[in-house]
């Protein structure tokens, strides 16, 4: 009567797919503990890790507020649960912890009540999570944290998720400089029409990206790594943003970019130790200008 999750953190829009492309990291990721209370309702009983900043009502909290969701629509709200979360990542890091937590106590009160629903069925509630967190309740972190992989959100209304196979060799290296980017201001601060001479080149490259990723041509995945219409803003909230890219590129990335909404930035790559040496090299200039980082490397 007690279900143990771990849900990884993901790296959401791939540099151009805003809001459709995202991938799952090995790590880190968030750990959720649900187990059978015999009093009827769902109680948040433990949250570690986030300093306290995440809220304490169940109701507002994304992982038990979703549970609760999910009760609900399975017609079991009499059943009792308690529920202790374990974040192992930063919160507004821009690595999809609101999407771990959520995922990981979707997958455990799923298991609980013996799988009524499949892993698919589960994105819905996942989404609500979202949208508690950041006012927007985007697919791009819940759905690779859900499948694994790397995911496309083809369509929201309705929801229609597509895995894309990874080539075989394909690394990412990942960096979290410990800067405050919370993703609902992220969002907010981008513009929302969007020139068509732009719209061009952003639906080329995420076509492009997509292609490569299919036919394991790393070069169009590299050169289809371009974002002309959220990362020129989102860039400006992310220190040494450029010098980061450059590092990386000069390292061997095949493509550069913001993970989420920021300040986390992470480069794709073919070799794994390309990956481990861009992670250091960016910590390292990061560290000699006072910035504190959080480095990881990870198959995609
Ligand atoms: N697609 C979302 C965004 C991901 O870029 O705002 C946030 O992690």
């Amino acid at each position: 009567n007690q279900v143990h999750v771990f849900a990884p953190a993901t790296v959401a829009n791939i540099v151009c797919g805003y809001d459709v492309l995202g991938f799952a990291l090995d790590e880190p990721g968030d750990e959720v503990v649900i187990r059978r209370i015999d009093p009827p309702g769902v109680q948040l009983k433990e949250v570690t890790g986030d300093d306290g900043r995440l809220p304490r009502d169940p109701s507002k909290n994304t992982v038990s507020a979703s549970v609760i969701s999910f009760l609900n629509h399975i017609g079991r709200a009499d059943t009792g649960v308690e529920i202790s979360l374990h974040k192992h990542m930063p919160i507004g890091s821009g690595l999809g912890s609101s999407a771990a937590s959520t995922v990981a106590g979707l997958f455990a009160i799923n298991a609980l009540m013996g799988h009524p629903l499949s892993r698919r069925e589960l994105l819905p509630f996942a989404l609500q999570g979202e949208e508690l967190a950041c006012g927007h309740g985007h697919a791009d972190n819940v759905a690779p944290a859900l499948l694994g992989g790397i995911t496309l959100i083809r369509g929201y209304d309705p929801l229609d998720v597509v895995p894309i196979p990874a080539p075989p060799s394909l690394f990412a290296s990942v960096v979290f400089p410990h800067v405050d980017v919370p993703t609902r201001d992220a969002r907010q601060m981008i513009r929302a029409k969007v020139a068509l001479k732009d719209a061009v080149i952003q639906w080329g490259n995420i076509a492009g990206l997509v292609a490569g990723l299919f036919a394991h041509d790393y070069e169009l995945i590299g050169r289809s790594m371009r974002d002309v219409v959220i990362e020129p803003t989102r860039a400006i909230l992310i220190p040494e943003f450029y010098e980061m890219r450059r590092l990386a590129m000069d390292a061997g990335a095949l493509g550069f970019g913001i993970s989420g909404s920021g300040p986390s930035v992470f480069a794709f790559t073919q070799h794994r130790d390309t990956a481990t040496r861009i992670t250091k090299t960016i910590q390292e200039y990061l560290t000699e200008r006072g910035i504190e980082s959080n480095g990881y490397v990870s198959g995609v």
